[in-house]
């Protein structure tokens, strides 16, 4: 089932995630909708508070960038309580968009590389190093679980440059080619 985005000032955005426990009611039909809501949204990411649930779920697929990135074929992964343990490696800059933020896209510093933990859909506990790509679409998601959005990490002056932008979606007037749950 396709479920609606949340978009910029639904509460939701802003909350601290909690983790989950195995017996989180529905949680197979929930990953399923999740995966089927990002692929039409055309996402490589998606937590769950932006489908209005404030826990720490995320699931990411690079599978979309295969054609260029062999290596991320069938890349669909589920990642539950995440928690980022440590940033490392040079910062990067790179341009990123969220489909909680339609038609906002800026160029955002993290670094890259990073030391994770977080459990697999089996909830078996996972500790890795992630390079790359990959480690920039984690913090982008993980960030979501921890009330943040990727415009935090922009600067003042362009954040002054979108207000326009972000005014249209607090006025429940965005538009995008999904399903969304705005503002009014
Ligand atoms: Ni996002």
């Amino acid at each position: 089932m396709i479920l609606p985005i949340y978009t910029y000032g639904q509460p939701v955005l802003r909350k601290e995630a909690e983790d989950i426990t195995p017996d989180y009611p529905g949680l197979k039909e929930l990953l399923n909708n999740m995966f089927e809501t990002m692929v039409r949204a055309e996402g490589v990411g998606l937590a769950a508070p932006q489908i209005g649930l404030p826990i720490r779920v995320v699931t990411i697929t690079l599978d979309p960038l295969a054609d260029e990135q062999p290596e991320f074929k069938d890349f669909n992964r589920v990642y539950i309580n995440p928690h980022i343990l440590e940033v490392t490696g040079e910062e990067v800059s790179m341009d990123e968009g969220c489909l909680s933020l339609p038609g906002v896209h800026e160029t955002v510093k993290r670094g890259s590389c990073i030391r994770v933990k977080y459990m697999d859909e089996n909830f078996v506990e996972h500790e890795e190093v992630v390079e790359g790509f990959l480690a920039r679409v984690m913090q982008h998601e993980f960030d979501h679980l921890d009330g943040k959005l990727f415009i935090d990490h922009i600067s003042i002056m362009r954040k002054q440059m979108i207000k326009g932008k972000l005014n249209t979606m607090l006025k429940g007037k965005a538009r995008s080619s999904y399903k969304m749950k705005q503002l009014k």
